[in-house]
């Protein structure tokens, strides 16, 4: 279960106020230990080309739009977030980057793991050794 990436619909309370989304640990498919996110990201700059050992996460734009793009081994794909009442869950062992980020956008990640420099596989030919 929860091998594979996959778009996750999050609750959406709607308001004449203004809407609202959550997302608690009984929604995802891990415990979020850290959140991160990546902003005022300059046009045509890219971020996150890696695959983690450890870390899972789910992605969500809370702002603008940009692309995430998964490589599971065999072939690609990319997956256009633009709305912050869905995020993209990937799990450990994806190489995985984001690029076409619009002005303002805001990739929010919400983490399995604490930080840590060791979790990063950053080679390629290191992250296909690991995840064959
Ligand atoms: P990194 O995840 O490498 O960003 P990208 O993959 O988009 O290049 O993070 C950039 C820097 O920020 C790196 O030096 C590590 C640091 N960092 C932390 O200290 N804590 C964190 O939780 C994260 C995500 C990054």
């Amino acid at each position: 279960m929860n091998k594979e990436t996959e778009k996750i619909d999050l609750p959406k309370v709607e308001d004449e106020r203004g809407n609202l989304t959550f997302v608690e640990n009984s929604q995802i498919p891990f415990s979020i230990k850290r959140v991160y996110w990546v902003y005022d990201v300059p046009g045509g700059q890219e971020r996150g080309g890696h695959a983690f050992k450890e870390q899972k996460e789910l992605i969500v734009s809370l702002s603008g739009s940009f692309d995430v793009v998964i490589n599971a081994g065999s072939e690609e794909s990319r997956f256009h977030l633009n709305r912050s009442y869905y995020g993209l869950y990937i799990p450990n062992l994806i190489w995985r980057y984001m690029e076409n980020f619009s002005t303002n956008a805001v990739a929010l990640v919400l983490a399995s793991t604490l930080y840590s420099a060791d979790d990063y596989v950053r080679d390629y030919d290191e992250f296909e050794a690991i995840a064959s």
